[in-house]
């Protein structure tokens, strides 16, 4: 039983069986704590429960922990690979009392532990209390029976474990190992205790305070226990070696390495096969919660673990990308116990391919001018500040990289030097900005990112999380604090919230702490990565520095995925009915609703749109995993995903694939190729059933050769469908017919009305032309046939077919045929029989009589022209002047 993957176990099983839940690890990136870089012990899950915030239905628990400690207080990156026991990823497992048992069980549970199941020799085992707790001391010697000189009193922060600059903390007692005389260094509290001989392994906190600012700490509801033992420690006390690098599972890494380089693990690089090994942990574990390389933030600090890593690599020549190999031997080792490495699995490949290759392409170069610029430096010499910033800045050197790759050769870097060159760079970035001429609306933000930095965005794996305020501001301008009713924006450090951006709308929800609330309507991204939560305060104040909880709109953001995703699907269910050409012009992904331009050059008929709604509701069904990988933008185009043509992408992009290939010669053509795979940095469903339907209520068009779809999802799908439906069935509730009838007895209905219609016009005509209507005779004016007819109550599109037949009943000549409507305008038609149209012109005539309507104008061609007016008794006068003029015509003929 002294495997790491037993000894983990082993321990669960301890606390299990002593009343204690086993919980999992949480991730590495806090959702629960915003002043934390990352999960540094086993006690940050269960801070709200030491505080009293939260209450949960058991008072014990136990876990394995994942945690990154890479620089600030608790390590130094530097010195990992080149010690026994530094790290930059270890596991913790701890045992918690939420004000359920306190120092005497703790000291008794550890000892019976670490003595009776790890078979630890008493003889051999030390501890250290806080110099003045002496009911510690007390139980020490009862409990193990140690002699005085085996319990040391420490009066230093050493025994007085905090969490960080705020949270939960107390006075400590901390289990040594004596590893004998073959290894340097004093017991603790001595003068040369940091030596290897007595290693410390277990830390037993007592949970009495917590920490609420600088110097200040008030006492917690009930005196807690939080214990941490670091699994490589005992692994290695128990597995008989005096590195964490020679245990069980960091040995299998390492030999990985040296069968990855063919370098000797024990040889005299064995400190960069250590690096590796345990840098390929931190990475892949960062990874697998959310962390991607970047250049601010926890990205960066992945990004130096990743680099430092991988110019270990290079030492160890290595000619290829090499760190992405090992992580098949990491999941073997850990995943197990870790699932969500594997989960991640081909994500963590990926990232750290990509890095690598990236970073290789400068790590040559970079490595020469260092070598350059030092070629002269004696030993203990500097390298100036401004080129480590070169390197830094043009080469992708963080400066630890550079700081590790002197070490060696008893070379430093010029700290100062470097910063002042950042600070520089700094300035004249923000110079060429404001000279940009953008929008200076923009300018605040700018100085607000400048103090912020960038925010986190946590989204992509959680709705829930906590953040700092870093910057409000009220009507454009910075402030420190915004009051109930009042209404502006918040920043944070880290968020959930997704700020609108890829036509995928903002997030709105709720911030709120201890008596204060702030109600977010909206959320922006400005600058690239600066999230902006636009609200009010309903309750109490926000201030800089508050911690806040914040929770998204769950419903809203679940029907916004769900859009989301279906967009994809519809993109590549349209590309394939109607080809390749579709692009993306635009999208908008709202809450109710999606929308979808693209290039196509005419209406799609309704056929195919229904074999677009088929495919993409197939893709739905088929209920998929969707996953998403970090790739570069070249080589995710090379692999097919489709791009926003003209979109500007960062160079690491977000590559979003779902659904399978559907039918079998698909499958075959495309060799297991998602259904769908675009860049896409939205938030998305976790399996694509979780669209539950898709379906399009509109196809119209936006521009010259670009068409736009709208479709809903899920239950805005079925609401829409529902609604449709009830309006069918009122409809055949009307129409007094089955559902599947009505639209035949709708037709029918249409069609008796026309020839009603029909009917009702020709007895109008029969009746204007028969009785009512005033005809004057048929007269000769200056030799040419002139009718002019008054009728009524007829409808005016008849007027012209009246005007026809006058015109075949005269044979030659004009007629003029006016009338006052069913509305009482008035209107006149003229008509000239084709052998006059030379002489005269329908048009200009019936202009003529419009006039004496109160009309203007009047359309048509020579034969025949039309005109109307609101004056329904000037129809004879109508008549009339197309009398007078065609006299006049024909007179001065
Ligand atoms: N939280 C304590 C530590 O990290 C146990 O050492």
């Amino acid at each position: 039983m002294n495997g790491v993957n037993e000894i983990r176990s082993a321990f669960l099983d301890y606390f299990r069986k002593n009343g204690h839940e086993i919980l999992p690890s949480s991730p590495l990136v806090p959702r629960n704590d915003p002043t934390l870089m990352f999960t540094n012990a086993g006690m940050v899950q269960f801070k709200n429960l030491f505080t009293g915030n939260e209450k949960r239905p058991y008072t014990r628990a136990a876990t394995a922990q994942k945690c990154v400690r890479a620089g600030g207080k608790h390590n130094d990156l530097d010195n990992v690979g080149y010690t026994a026991r530094h790290h930059t990823f270890f596991e913790m497992l701890g045992n918690f009392s939420f004000g359920d048992y306190f120092k005497p069980l703790a000291i008794e549970l550890a000892w019976k532990l670490i003595t009776q199941e790890f078979g630890l020799q008493k003889d051999r085992l030390l501890v250290t209390v806080y110099y003045d707790d002496d009911e510690a001391y007390d139980l020490w010697k009862k409990i193990a029976g140690f002699s005085d000189s085996k319990i040391i009193r420490i009066a230093t922060s050493d025994n007085f474990w905090a969490m960080g600059d705020a949270g939960p903390c107390g006075p400590c007692s901390e289990i040594f190992f004596d590893q004998g005389d073959k290894l340097q260094g004093g017991p603790p509290g001595s003068a040369d205790e940091d030596g290897d001989r007595f290693l410390e392994f277990w830390n037993l906190v007592f949970m009495q305070f917590e920490q609420v600012g600088p110097g200040d700490r008030i006492v917690l509801p009930r005196p807690s226990i939080d214990t941490g033992m670091g699994l490589e420690r005992i692994a290695a006390l128990m597995q008989g070696v005096t590195s964490n690098y020679d245990i069980d599972l960091m040995r299998a890494l390492i030999l990985a390495v040296a069968a990855a380089t063919g370098v000797d693990p024990d040889g005299p690089q064995k400190a960069s096969h250590r690096v590796i090994a345990d840098h390929l942990r931190a990475s892949a574990f960062l990874v697998a919660d959310g962390v991607t390389p970047s250049t601010e933030g926890r990205g960066y600090v992945l990004r130096r673990i990743m680099r430092r890593a991988m110019r270990h690599a290079q030492l160890l020549g290595a000619r290829e990308p090499l760190i992405w190999r090992l992580v098949p031997a990491l999941a073997d080792e850990m995943g197990h116990a870790y699932p969500e490495l594997l989960r991640a699995e081909a994500l963590i490949v990926e990232t750290l391919r990509l890095e690598e290759t990236r970073f290789r392409e400068t790590l040559a170069r970079g490595l020469s001018i260092l070598d350059e610029t030092t070629r002269d430096l004696p030993q203990g010499g500097a390298l100036p500040g401004h080129v480590a910033f070169k390197l830094y800045d043009t080469y992708g050197f963080p400066l630890d990289l550079t700081q590790d790759a002197l070490r060696a050769r008893g070379l430093g870097v010029d700290v100062e030097g470097f910063r002042a060159a950042m600070e520089r760079q700094r300035v004249e970035a923000r110079k060429a900005w404001a000279g940009s001429g953008e929008a200076a609306t923009e300018t605040v933000w700018f100085a607000v990112k400048e103090k912020t930095g960038a925010t986190d965005f946590l989204g992509y794996d959680t709705e829930r999380a906590e953040g700092v305020v870093m910057a409000i501001l009220k009507n454009g301008q910075e402030v420190e604090c915004l009051r109930a009713g009042e209404s502006g924006s918040v920043i944070l450090n880290q968020t959930p919230f997704y700020g609108e951006s890829g036509g995928q709308v903002g997030d709105t929800g709720v911030m709120q702490a201890a008596g204060a609330r702030f109600r977010v309507v909206n959320t922006q991204k400005k600058l690239g990565d600066l999230f902006v939560h636009e609200g009010s305060v309903e309750q109490g104040e926000i201030r800089l520095g508050l911690p806040l909880s914040l929770a998204v709109d769950h419903f809203r953001r679940a029907a916004v995925r769900a859009n989301h995703s279906a967009t994809h699907l519809l993109h590549e269910a349209l590309r394939q009915v109607l080809g390749d050409h579709v692009a993306q012009k635009g999208s908008l992904v709202a809450p109710d609703r999606l929308r979808f331009d693209f290039a196509h050059p005419k209406p799609i008929i309704a056929d195919e749109l229904t074999r677009v709604e088929e495919i993409a509701n197939r893709a739905v069904l088929e209920n998929a995993p969707v996953t998403t990988r970090l790739m570069a933008v070249d080589e995710a185009i090379g692999a097919g995903a489709r791009a926003l043509f003209g979109e500007k992408y960062g160079d690491e992009v977000r590559v979003v694939s779902m659904g399978y290939a559907q039918t079998a010669d698909e499958a075959l053509a495309a060799e297991g190729q998602p259904f769908s795979t675009e860049l896409c940095g939205g938030t998305h469903v976790a399996r694509t059933g979780d669209i539950g339907l898709i379906t399009i209520v509109s196809e119209t068009a936006v521009a010259a050769g670009v068409r736009r779809i709208e479709a809903k999802t899920a239950a805005e799908a079925r609401r829409h469908l529902n609604a449709q439906a009830q309006r069918l069935h009122d409809l055949a509730t009307l129409l007094k017919t089955p559902e599947e009838d009505a639209a035949k007895r709708l037709a029918s209905l249409i069609e008796e009305r026309r020839k009603l219609e029909r009917e009702l016009s020709e007895a109008r005509k029969k009746l204007a032309m028969g009785g009512e209507g005033v005809e004057q005779p048929l007269q000769d004016i200056g030799g040419v046939k002139f009718l002019g007819r008054a009728v009524s109550g007829i409808d005016m599109k008849d007027l012209k077919s009246l005007a026809d037949e006058a015109k075949q009943s005269v044979g030659s000549g004009v007629v003029a045929i006016a009338g006052v409507g069913a509305d009482g305008k008035a209107g006149v038609v003229v008509g000239v029989t084709p052998d006059l149209t030379e002489r005269f012109d329908a048009v200009q005539l019936v202009r003529v009589a419009a006039a004496k309507l109160g009309g203007k104008g009047g359309g048509g061609r020579r034969d025949l022209a039309q005109a109307g007016g609101p004056d329904g008794a000037g129809v004879e006068s109508a008549l009339a002047a197309v009398c007078d003029a065609l006299r006049e015509t024909t007179a001065a003929a």
